[in-house]
């Protein structure tokens, strides 16, 4: 039987070059993003150009029914997820105050149940088709603290917990869990504009998500368990375990 990668926000930005990279790799698809993304368009282009099966669903994963019948459609469709990549992920925002609560209550939704319940929901597939495994989607912002990134960087920490954690759990039936925590890229415009305008020493870490997904895939395949996509990420990443809390807050409190 075929084996399938499913990803979710595989329309647009990291979700998209992790689509790209997956067919690249001769990996059939199953592809999620809200409605009216240009979802379909790039699936037919992936399935002509790379000689793969992708099917597509356009789904808003915020509800937990939306999860369900996503599983739903893809049992229908007589689909076996041997991959399963959550990258769909509401960004953050701006200040706390400021903040919509329906905002932040999807943003909790999409960024950590919707993760979860689908891992739930494609256990079974996972198991069958082992060695098989699951790419959370994380960021930095796991990891540092910033300003403006309050709920975000809390769904994206659980993300980071949740992955290790599992990873230890589901070992056993060859099932591996792979987390990755990119700094920033060039995903959306308001994003690239923003990326434009920090300072110089900051710039040199933002990717383009072709090259972060690369990387990316690449270690998630061979069953790494945090990936940091960049080299200069990874310095940060370094210079974190070294730099006393109290320069880090200084720095973070200053950063956005
Ligand atoms: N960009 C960065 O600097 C950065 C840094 C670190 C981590 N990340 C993470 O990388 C992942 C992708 O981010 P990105 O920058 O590529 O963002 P993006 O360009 O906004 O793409 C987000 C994707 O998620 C989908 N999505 C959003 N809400 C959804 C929902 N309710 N149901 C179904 N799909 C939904 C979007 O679908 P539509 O196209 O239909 O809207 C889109 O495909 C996120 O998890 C983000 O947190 C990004």
């Amino acid at each position: 039987m075929k084996t399938f990668t499913l990803i979710t926000g595989a329309s647009t930005g990291f979700g998209k070059s992790l689509a790209i990279e997956c067919a690249n790799r001769g990996m059939n698809l199953v592809m999620v993003a809200l409605p009216s993304s240009g979802l379909h368009e790039l699936g037919c282009f992936l399935k002509m150009n790379f000689n793969i099966e992708a099917i597509t669903f356009e789904i808003n994963l915020s509800t937990k029914q939306s999860c369900h019948s996503l599983y739903k459609k893809v049992k229908a469709a007589g689909v076996s997820i041997k991959y399963l990549i959550n990258n769909a992920g509401v960004l953050s925002r701006g200040v706390f105050e400021d903040l919509d609560e329906d905002y932040f209550l999807t943003q909790i939704s999409v960024n950590i149940a919707a993760p979860t319940l689908l891992t739930k929901l494609f256990f079974e597939d996972l198991k069958t088709n082992a060695p098989s495994g699951i790419l959370n989607v994380s960021s930095m912002a796991s990891f540092f603290h910033l300003p403006k990134k309050q709920v975000y960087g809390g769904t994206k920490a659980y993300l980071l917990s949740f992955s290790k954690s599992l990873r230890k759990e589901i070992g056993k039936y060859g099932i591996w869990v792979s987390i990755v925590c990119p700094g920033g890229m060039n995903t959306t415009t308001s994003l690239c504009i923003q990326n434009r305008k920090l300072g110089k020493l900051s710039r040199t870490s933002i990717l383009n998500p072709e090259i972060a997904a690369k990387e990316t895939l690449q270690k998630f395949l061979a069953k790494k368990e945090v990936v940091i996509p960049g080299t200069m990420n990874k310095l940060f990443m370094f210079l974190d375990n070294i730099i006393p809390t109290t320069i880090k807050n200084k720095l973070t409190s200053n950063a956005i």
